[in-house]
């Protein structure tokens, strides 16, 4: 333990597969701390400063539970209309500010893919980043495979469907760079042509996963140990009518998967929209809510860690 104190959290990329193990026993041994304690006291003193430019529910939330629950104290910059951003302050700026104030930590999500960096870089305190636009969310691929490692028991030689909106979306990125710390793991994206993951994720996974393309969850869905469910990123289409086309390409519900004999564990970063009916909720493999749960735990771990506390 040790190595990520002080440590910027900008890219999946930026774990070590033994800083991940680690993080995933420390949050099940917080868990069971906080069970017994409510409120733990390795916070103590220390101050988060949290920064969501875009909408958030459960980032938000579960990093403001962690840090309250380790004993610390968060400070929220609030709405962005309620800010000097409002009036044409740059976020270079915002963050100095931010910055000068001395929190010990500062979690930022923001809408420029990249930005994260640059705000690591402008910033004393380690930026963990909580979303960069459509780029990244380090901390997000964290309790996803956390949620994996206890629901499977193992990460290596699992086999993985990444569904949705591959293109737009941040979650599958960084999903796909912590599974390429693991050995043995297999990713199969699964989208139409439109939405199909990034080249330059596929370029940073390529030897380290084996990754197959395909069109619909029905061709590998046998196959798999874990789907990972993804909305549409509305906001992110460059046109509505484009959204409006490929809105239903792709749905899972209870009847489409009471047709296979193996249904694997779903998973999915919430919030959906129409691409996961609510008729899935009832089935045991359903675990999206107790993966955003996990998320407070992780987060917590990720927290101690960086703060060295
Ligand atoms: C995700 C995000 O913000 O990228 N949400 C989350 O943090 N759980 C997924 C999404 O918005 O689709």
């Amino acid at each position: 333990m040790g190595a990520l104190k002080g440590k910027d959290i900008v890219s999946a990329l930026d774990f070590r597969r033994e800083d991940v193990e680690e993080l995933f026993k420390l949050a099940d041994h917080l868990r069971e701390e906080m069970k017994d304690e409510g409120v733990l006291s390795y916070g103590k003193g220390k101050v988060l400063a949290t920064v969501f430019l875009e909408p958030s529910t459960r980032t938000r939330l579960s990093f403001t539970y962690a840090m309250i629950r380790l004993g610390g104290t968060v400070i929220d910059f609030g709405p962005e209309a309620a800010s000097s951003r409002a009036k044409g302050e740059s976020l270079e700026d915002t963050m100095l500010m931010v910055d000068g104030y001395g929190p010990d930590v500062i979690v930022l999500r923001q809408r420029t893919p990249g930005f994260a960096a640059k705000a690591a870089e402008i910033c004393k305190a380690p930026v963990i980043n909580a979303g960069d636009g459509w780029n990244e969310h380090p901390t997000q691929a964290l309790l996803d495979v956390y949620t994996i490692w206890r629901e499977l028991g193992r990460v290596d030689g699992i086999k993985v469907g990444i569904m949705g909106d591959l293109k737009y979306g941040r979650t599958p990125s960084s999903l796909s760079y912590l599974l390429s710390k693991f050995n043995n793991v297999t990713i199969y994206y699964i989208a139409p042509d439109p939405l199909q993951i990034r080249d330059e994720v596929v370029e940073k996974v390529k030897g380290k996963v084996r990754y197959y393309k395909v069109g619909r969850p029905d061709e590998v869905i046998e196959e798999l140990d874990v789907l990972y469910v993804t909305r549409l990123q509305k906001e992110r289409f460059p046109s509505p009518e484009e959204y409006e086309r490929l809105k239903g390409s792709y749905r899972i519900d209870r009847d489409f998967l009471m047709r296979f004999k193996h249904i694997p564990i779903i998973l999915h970063p919430l919030p959906r929209i129409w691409e996961l009916d609510t008729s899935v909720d009832a089935l045991p493999q359903a675990k999206y809510f107790e993966q955003a749960r996990n998320g407070m735990y992780v987060r917590a771990a990720l927290l101690k860690e960086v703060l060295g506390v």
